[in-house]
């Protein structure tokens, strides 16, 4: 099974990366429940712009060439894990414009989310704005699998960037 574990902040010294490193560290490639090919999708890679297609995406006619190569990436993948940053108690910019690109390409496959921000992060706002934009999307599962608060208190800065200390506690 092909999970995308997509990252869903873009700005600057964003820690999105490395919260998406450390979950694709959590996942058994050979689970019992058939095993994952994990593949990490970072927006910023992507690089979309704001929305530029002209059509309904559920028509496919896609003019642009970053659509259908985004298009291409996410038909190839059987489940999702959204890694979403806490912003003004909703998830990112970036990840609603990537979801409102596609249609049918996300539907009826399974999605979990790990969720991570500052202090209001556990509160689910992140979670329920996500999973009612799940639900109104029409796929089949919507799991919260981890939420990491005040995620600053896991990372460490060396000078050369930041090691995540994820700790048990
Ligand atoms: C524009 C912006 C809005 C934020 N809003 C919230 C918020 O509502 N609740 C919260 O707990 N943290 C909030 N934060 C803190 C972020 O969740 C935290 O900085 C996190 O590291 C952001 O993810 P990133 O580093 O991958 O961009 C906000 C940060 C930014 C940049």
């Amino acid at each position: 099974m092909k999970l995308h574990v997509v990252v869903s902040s873009t700005r600057p010294g964003r820690v999105g990366p490395l919260i998406a490193d450390w979950f694709a560290g959590q996942v058994d490639p050979d689970s019992d429940k058939g095993g994952f090919d994990v593949e990490i999708i970072d927006l910023a890679r992507v690089g979309l712009p704001m929305l530029d297609e002209p059509n309904h995406p559920a028509e496919q006619q896609y003019v642009h060439e970053h659509t259908r190569n985004w298009s291409a990436s996410v038909a190839a993948a059987d489940a999702f894990v959204f890694v979403m940053a806490e912003y003004n108690t909703g998830f990112t910019a970036p990840l609603k414009n990537a979801l409102d690109y596609l249609y049918s390409e996300w539907h009826h496959k399974p999605v979990g989310f790990v969720s991570y921000g500052m202090t209001s992060a556990g509160s689910y706002h992140t979670l329920s704005v996500g999973a009612q934009t799940i639900a109104d999307a029409a796929w089949v599962y919507a799991v919260p699998f981890a939420e990491v608060s005040e995620v600053a208190g896991y990372l460490s800065f060396d000078g050369s960037g930041i090691e995540v200390l994820v700790t048990d506690d």
